[in-house]
């Protein structure tokens, strides 16, 4: 079957696997709303799909995305920008998707580009990555969450060096200062990798992992009291899944769990 879409390839490399990759070569995969129109697409159908479990996003292994698009950007009014919500349909699909989301980064990912990378659940990137917000350097600043996200993932004083100066970082700093969860030695081992953790968290209990991702989420928006007090009634919540009975009878039995998703 041929594929809807123009600036996205799509596949299902594994059982329960969705794999996107961002496919606009000539332009370093720089972001665009008609970009954002397919992947959110994609992305919602994914979601709403039960033979899929969860979904790699990557781009080429010289880009990611080296941002949002300049050239198409460069004559906006404040009209424009604020008047028809320019980026709020770059990140409404992304943030609000039920089954986990992991990034493979290889190449540039900068402004827009690790911006997008920043909304996915995980990060894994390789030693050929350039991670960067260099806003500062067209006259703007990060405007897709890079202020917010990667001021969480990395703490203020770093945050503040990098926006203020533009400086990129690379994959092995992204992943020794925790912005990636893995970093590895070249970009297929990082799509491959990628690949396989989305496969094992597809062999988990889908009840399970939508509220796993859940709490970990909350975690970015409530204090420690709350979040741990959420937390807590959605683990409660999960002693009325069918699946509980079965991962802790499993254990129980020294078996391996098969799953209802109930
Ligand atoms: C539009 C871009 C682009 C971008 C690259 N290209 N990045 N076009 N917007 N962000 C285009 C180039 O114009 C060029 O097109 C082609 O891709 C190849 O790029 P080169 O520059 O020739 O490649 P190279 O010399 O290898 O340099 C790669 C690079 C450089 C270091 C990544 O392209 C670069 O600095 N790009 C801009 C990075 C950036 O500032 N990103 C942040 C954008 S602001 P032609 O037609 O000349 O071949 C942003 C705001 C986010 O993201 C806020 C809201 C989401």
């Amino acid at each position: 079957i041929e594929s809807p879409y123009e600036h996205i390839k799509v596949s299902t490399p594994k059982p329960g696997v969705g794999l996107i990759t961002l496919n606009r070569p000539k332009a370093l995969n720089a972001l665009f709303t008609p970009l954002f129109i397919e992947l959110n697409d994609c992305l919602r159908k994914f979601d709403a799909d039960d033979s899929i479990g969860a979904t790699v996003l990557t781009g080429s292994q010289k880009a990611f995305a080296a941002g949002a698009d300049i050239k198409e950007m460069k004559d906006k009014s404040f009209a424009d920008a604020y008047g028809h919500d320019f980026i709020e349909l770059w990140s409404s699909t992304i943030t609000s998707l039920k089954k986990p989301l992991i990034s493979a980064v290889n190449g540039y990912a900068l402004g827009g580009g690790c911006e997008l990378a920043l909304m996915t659940d995980i990060i894994y990137t390789s030693t050929n990555a350039t991670f960067g917000q260099p806003e500062i350097k067209l006259g703007v600043i990060p405007g897709a969450g890079g202020s917010q996200r990667l001021t969480r993932a990395i703490g203020k004083s770093r945050a503040m060096d990098l926006i203020l100066t533009g400086e990129n970082f690379s994959g092995k700093q992204a992943y020794e200062w925790g912005v990636a969860a893995k970093c590895f030695e070249t970009p297929e081992e990082c799509v491959e990798g990628a690949l396989a953790t989305a496969e094992k968290i597809v062999g988990m209990g889908r009840l399970a992992v939508k509220a796993a991702k859940e709490v970990v989420n909350k975690s970015q928006d409530l204090g420690i009291r709350d979040g741990v007090e959420y937390e807590r009634r959605i683990f409660h919540g999960l002693f009325g899944s069918r699946d509980q009975k079965i991962g802790m009878t499993a254990f129980a039995e020294k078996k391996k769990a098969e799953w209802s998703n109930e």
